[in-house]
């Protein structure tokens, strides 16, 4: 009976491997939100929001999302497209990447974007455990202090290891065995496909002067800096924020964000029945706010993708999304 039981178990364990890995990551949604900006501002626009793309070499996941994307983009008709960062997994997908720009159906008032951490970096389990590894067994062998110096390689990596699973644990901001995108290379392809970049920057949405777009880089691997984002902004107006992480739509000047698009956390990614999300990468995002839009920060309202794509290949009740986002009137007080 035991050995039936725990049979059982492997397979359901086997089963959800393999569900968490094949089953929802070539997806793709279309999801479609209806969001109210204090005074009404942007009230009838539509705003599609595309996060988290994470394009690399060619596979069948990535083929199967860029066929999905094929079928909806060119049926939307958005008046403002909003990229929040981590279009590149690594320098492979530069290809994918301007394959993706140019499925984008037209918008009137433009295409706007910022930076995210893997667009300046590529991060690898894998170099990770390697670089562990080799610690342990470069470290020299034999008798008395040789021993000694062996048992010190081997509590180092597994002091690294530990702490590793400890920042999940605790749902902090990972960085790890990383090594250079070609960011120059993106920044120049979005250019050329005019898509503008806010580094630290600020634009008027064209034809709604009550309305600005505030773009900041990313908060792991770029250099961001709100206040200088914000420098022209005037103090009438209403701010979209554009934000890859979504820590710093926290630190945005209460009152003065209307919304920010994020991205980032893949909305955990793993998403288990009664516990949630399993990790958000987010040191002021708690993990109740994975994915989804949400009013309860100081500065405003913020909105956090799902994400188009992933970094560790596992998505579970958490499949990747397109997003609508429609800017409604002024919710009436009362
Ligand atoms: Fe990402």
């Amino acid at each position: 009976m035991k050995g039936k039981l725990a049979g059982l178990a492997g397979l359901a364990g086997a089963a959800a491997f393999v569900y968490a890995w094949a089953g929802e990551r070539p997806q793709m949604r279309l999801d479609r939100y209806t969001v109210a900006l204090p005074d009404g501002a942007g009230a009838g626009l539509q705003i599609l929001h595309l996060a988290d793309q994470h394009l690399g070499s060619d596979n069948w996941v990535q083929r199967r999302r860029m066929n999905h994307l094929q079928r909806i983009l060119p049926g939307l008709k958005p008046d403002l497209i909003i990229f929040t960062g981590d279009f590149l997994h690594n320098d492979a997908g530069l290809g994918a990447v301007e394959r993706m720009v140019r499925l984008l159906p037209p918008a009137r008032l433009g295409v706007f974007a910022v930076l995210g951490n893997h667009d300046y970096a590529e991060y690898s389990w894998r170099q990770f455990f390697a670089g562990v590894w080799h610690g342990v067994v470069a470290a020299p062998d034999g008798d008395g202090g040789m021993q000694r110096q062996r048992l010190v390689a081997i509590a180092e990596g597994m002091r690294e290891v530990v702490g590793l699973g400890l920042r999940i644990l605790r749902n902090e901001r990972l960085r790890f065995a990383r090594s250079p995108n070609d960011s120059r290379e993106l920044r120049a392809l979005l250019e050329l496909y005019d898509v503008c970049l806010l580094d630290n920057a600020a634009a008027p949405l064209p034809g709604h002067p009550d309305l600005w777009l505030v773009g900041v880089d990313d908060l792991i691997e770029g250099a961001p800096d709100l206040a200088q984002a914000w420098a022209a902004v005037p103090k009438s107006v209403q701010v979209l924020l554009l934000t890859h992480h979504p820590d710093l739509a926290y630190e945005a000047q209460p009152g003065r964000m209307a919304l920010a698009l994020a991205g980032h956390t893949h909305g955990g990614q793993v998403v288990l029945p009664w516990l949630g999300a399993i990790h958000t990468q987010g040191t002021r995002l708690p993990r109740r706010h994975a994915a989804g839009l949400f009013d309860d920060l100081p500065g405003g309202q913020l909105f956090v993708s799902r994400g188009m794509g992933e970094s560790t290949p596992f998505r579970f009740r958490c499949p990747p999304q397109v997003v609508l986002i429609d800017l409604a009137p002024a919710r009436a007080m009362g």
